[in-house]
């Protein structure tokens, strides 16, 4: 064990704040999380920041579409990313918002650093743009047909019927994805952050240990290839931040300020917890700094990031850990298949540690993919956690209670030793976030302490005379192992690890923990029963609701979509005058019945509130007048009575629908009366 503690900083990515967190989000959470808890329990100075990312384009498109400024909307999101990640015990010291004074003081700092030392450039370039909605549209705002297979409605980069990738200028019959109108191109004056000026310093970096060999073996791909300009502003309209002495035109790009969203995020900690940001971020800090993230953001982290942190003569981070993406049952999560899981949907039906516990079963320090599959995880978390683990303190507690007043006794070293010799390694595999493996030896010694128990049979043992001290040293030991093996988990299982606590009377463990055992006479608690089976139909009522919340999420985009807007003028046009003029009623339809000989009327009689009215309507082929009474409508009340065949009609009842069977007629509010004008 490292006799000086470290300073650390660590941090996940920051979430987009225009979406729920799903359970792809939590692996990396997951993992930043155990490894953050970790370092904690070595007594460590560890600080682990997260925020939202707040801005960009489709922030502020979204809160368009909600009708609500993007400030509401971040704030809304804010809320509900922090209360799935507390559900699931991830221990932020600090979660704030790329939406805040620290990061919009941390971002132009650096960018005025930057821009003082030659590093900013600008340049014209000719971009697509809405000119209904008078913004220019990222490519992903860009939909078309597929210059290679002609598949329709396909994004402005790519094809998700061929695959094909592609500039959107290639894109046959363009459209604003906003708007629906066709694109035109259009020029604009861009920043640009000058990467190829740190190329070389970059490559060095790259290589230095400071990123998993993987990651460093693409990034070789990339210098090939060579190093591009990047381009860090946007046009307004746009949700960010605006750019020093642009008059409000220009505004960094969401991704310049996304990263500095940590700096901001770890500032507002310093300022609230006595801590010298500075000290933590000059050039020669001794501090360390990690960022884990996923696969598909290694280029932002391990190139633009380093090279704006040393433009603006910041400390680089420590390391950068990227892990792989999730899938479920194999493949990628989807929404179609119902795999696409929200962290929320998750909790409503499943304990946060079994998954806390499945992933870390399955994470190495490598790039891989890691696949949730369902059955697997039910078994999983049954034999190891319930199974294996929290059964050694029920087989064991009963009888410390009964016989021995709650009170342990000796123990067997010989059994207990492997549990105290195994802390080095399992630090070791933690430390090098091997957490897969690490589960591996944690449960060889859980194997150890269930064989020792079956073994022993003290259930047997209870039932001889004049064995109490060979039934106390026995589940005495079962404690100690259980202890020590809770003392492992809680990186992974910190609300079993403080309820066993509760149980095994004792202070919040450390790793230092796990070189002793409690004395002799120590009193424990009454056991409760920390954890329960996984079930299936709690999986299943998950899966469930997943799918209930596409139905839905599909209905309301629908109905927001964008409309191709009609050329035609609008047919038979009224001035507000003639509509003012219609007298819309409520009215309850008191009696229906059919008319001898009309094939599609029926006579309505109704209440108007103050009389009743006589009306024929040609719905017969869609009602049976029998359900039609008793329901509210609404009816126009003055127009001119006319003369049928069949009697007079003394106004019309209001209906939609393509006509035939599918007519309907309206149904107000249930708090309707009949007379209510409807305006
Ligand atoms: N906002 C950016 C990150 C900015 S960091 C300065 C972003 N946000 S995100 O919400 O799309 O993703 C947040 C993190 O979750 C990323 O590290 C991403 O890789 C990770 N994951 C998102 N979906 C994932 C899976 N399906 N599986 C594993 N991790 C995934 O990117
Ligand atoms: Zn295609």
């Amino acid at each position: 064990m490292s006799a000086t503690p470290r300073k650390i900083l660590i941090t996940s990515a920051l979430p987009y704040a225009n979406g729920s967190i799903h359970l792809g989000h939590m692996v990396e959470y997951i993992q930043t999380d155990i490894w953050s808890r970790f370092q904690k329990m070595r007594g460590h100075e560890c600080v682990y920041v997260c925020a939202d990312d707040a801005h960009g384009t489709p922030i502020m498109l979204r809160a368009q579409q909600e009708g609500i400024t993007p400030e509401e909307l971040i704030g809304k999101t804010a809320v509900e990313h922090q209360a799935d990640f507390a559900d699931f015990n991830i221990g932020f010291d600090q979660y704030h918002s790329t939406h805040s004074e620290e990061n919009r003081e941390c971002a132009t700092t650096i960018y005025n650093r930057a821009f003082d030392k030659g590093y900013i450039k600008t340049k014209t370039i000719e971009q697509a743009y809405d000119p209904e909605k008078e913004m220019f549209l990222p490519d992903r705002f860009i939909k078309g047909t597929c210059p290679k297979c002609g598949a329709e409605d396909q994004y402005g980069d790519n094809c998700e019927a061929c695959g094909a990738t592609y500039d959107p200028t290639e894109l046959k019959n363009p459209v604003s994805a906003i708007s629906g109108a066709t694109p035109i191109q259009k020029e604009s004056e861009h920043y640009f952050f000058d990467l190829p000026q740190f190329a070389e310093q970059l490559k060095d970096w790259t290589h230095s240990g400071h990123l998993q060999a993987e990651i460093t073996n693409k990034l070789d791909e990339w210098f090939e290839s060579g190093l591009q300009m990047w381009d860090i502003s946007r046009d307004a309209p746009y949700f960010g931040f605006e750019i020093p002495n642009t008059d409000g035109k220009k505004y960094f790009y969401v991704w310049l300020d996304a990263p500095i969203g940590y700096l901001a995020s770890f500032k507002k900690y310093c300022a609230e917890n006595g801590l010298n940001f500075e000290d933590w971020w000059n050039k020669d800090s001794a501090t360390e700094m990690y960022h884990f993230i996923g696969k598909d953001i290694v280029y932002f982290h391990s190139l633009f990031w380093p090279a704006m942190l040393s433009a603006a003569d910041y400390r680089t981070p420590t390391a950068i850990f990227a892990h792989g993406f999730l899938t479920v049952d194999g493949k990628k999560m989807s929404k179609s298949r119902g795999t696409f899981i929200k962290a929320r949907t998750y909790l409503q039906h499943l304990n946060p540690e079994y998954l806390r516990y499945y992933f870390a079963a399955k994470l190495t320090s490598k790039i891989d993919d890691i696949d949730l599959n369902l059955n697997d995880f039910m078994s999983r978390v049954n034999s190891d956690v319930v199974g294996k683990t929290v059964n050694i303190a029920s087989r064991c507690a009963g009888f410390v209670k009964k016989r021995f007043d709650n009170q342990l006794g000796e123990i067997d070293n010989d059994v207990i030793a492997p549990f105290i010799e195994k802390s080095d390694t399992i630090a070791g595999l933690y430390e090098s976030r091997e957490y897969g493996h690490a589960i591996r030896e944690i449960m060889q010694l859980a194997d150890i302490a269930n064989e020792y128990i079956d073994e022993k049979a003290p259930w047997v043992v209870a039932k001889e005379e004049g064995k109490d001290a060979e039934l106390h040293q026995i589940v005495s030991t079962g404690i100690q192992m259980y202890r020590l093996l809770i003392a492992y988990l809680k990186p992974v299982m910190p609300t079993l690890a403080q309820n066993s606590e509760a149980f095994l009377n004792v202070e919040a463990m450390t790793w230092n923990d796990t070189q002793s055992l409690l004395p002799v006479g120590h009193e424990i608690n009454k056991f409760k029963a920390l954890m329960t089976r996984v079930e299936q139909d709690k999986i299943d009522a998950m899966l469930e609701e997943t799918k209930t919340e596409l139905a839905k999420e599909q209905a309301l985009k629908e109905s927001t979509a964008p409309k191709k807007p009609s050329i035609e003028p609008i047919a038979n046009e009224i001035e507000f005058d003639d509509f003012a003029k219609i007298d819309l009623r409520v009215v309850k339809i008191v009696n229906a019945e059919r008319v001898e000989k009309a094939e599609k009327l029926l006579q309505l009689t109704l209440d108007i509130g103050d009389g009743t009215r006589n009306v024929f309507a040609g719905i017969k082929s869609a009602y049976e007048p029998e359900d039609l009474i008793g329901k509210m409508t609404v009816m126009v009340a003055n127009l001119k009575p006319r003369k049928m065949r069949f009697g007079l009609s003394e106004g019309m009842v209001l209906a939609a629908g393509p006509g035939g069977s599918d007519l309907w007629i309206l149904e107000p509010h249930q708090g309707a009366q009949p007379g209510m004008r409807v305006k």
